[in-house]
């Protein structure tokens, strides 16, 4: 069946729109001097992920330990052609698309359905977006790239028109790294941009034996404690900053009440760095904590309850055989 939809001189052509600008700095900067005057200081993740830091991100999704990333793509390879079926999607938007390593299951599917038309990437890392796009342009001809380069959180209105029923695809688990409020808010912006033939896609990590979770965010290899290096890294490019980043240790810490995973930095001396950016002197008495990420685990109820109060319908939940990881397909409740 040909691609419906999209007229033909757009198919196979990229277009890639920035909406970063000068307002990322001053989000980061923003961010900063909130989080790291506050008494338990905190920097939100997405300032994690400058090219290095997608680099390190990509790399802790191949360590042993890892499992959310090789549990969700057997979970599409598994279920893909029947999501294809079911949504008849001429289009996937994909928000915080990373290098879109799974992705391209999703879009063999669309593909395979014969409706595949346009693949709109959303991520902050400008590289990855615009790699992303020439390279699936090449591996999907007829399919056109629209790369949208800003924030998930602030950047939606900027999504170009849909050209058909939709799928909205929130992988990863990256809902996860959202504080209960903020995840529900967000879900229901989500909602609020799909049209009644459009689905959302989102992955999201279970509730587990605590020690399996504590290996995936603390690995052997070091890597996830670089990567949470990395952001004092992007502090002291961006900001002006002095930070060391050996003067902190890595810690991943299980919260057993709220069942979420977090990632903090951990001052191994007392000492004061200095953001030149924000004029501002930090101090880190020894053994003092700063909070860089949580990555919330999911029961089946909490899932269903966050999509309810966003006023969606759970479609399709979409498991592995040992309830490590779930996607799950939902709809604007009728
Ligand atoms: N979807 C991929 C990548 C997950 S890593 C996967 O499942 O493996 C999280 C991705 O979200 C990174 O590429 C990061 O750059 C992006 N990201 C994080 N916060 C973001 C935000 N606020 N706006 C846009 N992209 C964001
Ligand atoms: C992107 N996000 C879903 C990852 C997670 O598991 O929360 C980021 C990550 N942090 C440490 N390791 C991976």
């Amino acid at each position: 069946m040909e691609p419906t939809g999209l007229p033909s001189a757009v198919r196979g052509s990229i277009h890639i729109e920035s909406h970063l600008d000068g307002t990322s700095q001053r989000s980061l900067a923003d961010d900063a001097l909130d989080g790291l005057t506050k008494p338990f200081k905190e920097l939100p993740p997405k300032h994690l992920y400058d090219a290095r830091g997608a680099e390190l991100f990509d790399r802790i999704c191949e360590l042993p330990e890892y499992y959310p990333t090789r549990t969700e793509r057997a979970i599409l390879q598994e279920r893909a052609e029947e999501i294809a079926e079911l949504t008849r999607a001429v289009e996937l938007v994909e928000l915080g698309s990373g290098t879109a390593a799974k992705t391209r299951v999703l879009l063999d599917a669309m593909q395979a359905a014969g409706t595949l038309a346009r693949y709109v990437p959303v991520d902050v890392t400008e590289s990855m977006v615009r790699e992303t796009a020439e390279a699936l342009v090449e591996e999907y001809p007829g399919m056109s790239v629209h790369g949208l380069i800003g924030d998930f959180e602030r950047h939606l209105v900027h999504l170009p028109p849909a050209v058909g029923p939709r799928i909205v695809a929130f992988l990863g688990g990256t809902i996860g790294n959202f504080p209960p409020g903020s995840r529900r808010r967000f879900l229901r912006g989500i909602a609020s941009l799909l049209g009644p033939s459009d689905h959302l896609l989102m992955g999201t990590d279970l509730v587990k034996d605590p020690r399996v979770i504590q290996a995936a965010y603390d690995d052997a290899e070091g890597v996830t404690a670089e990567f949470n290096r990395n952001m004092l890294s992007v502090l002291n490019r961006e900001l002006q900053a002095d930070f060391r980043p050996e003067d902190f240790e890595h810690v991943a810490l299980f919260d057993e009440e709220h069942e979420w995973i977090e990632m903090r930095l951990r001052a191994r001396r007392e000492h004061t760095a200095f953001v030149g950016e924000l004029d501002l002197e930090v101090h880190f008495a020894a053994g003092e904590e700063m909070r860089t990420e949580i990555s919330a685990k999911f029961t089946p109820r909490r899932v269903e309850r966050d999509l309810a109060a966003a006023g969606l319908e759970l479609v399709r939940w979409l498991t592995d055989s040992d309830d490590v990881f779930a996607l799950t397909l939902s709809r604007p409740a009728s």
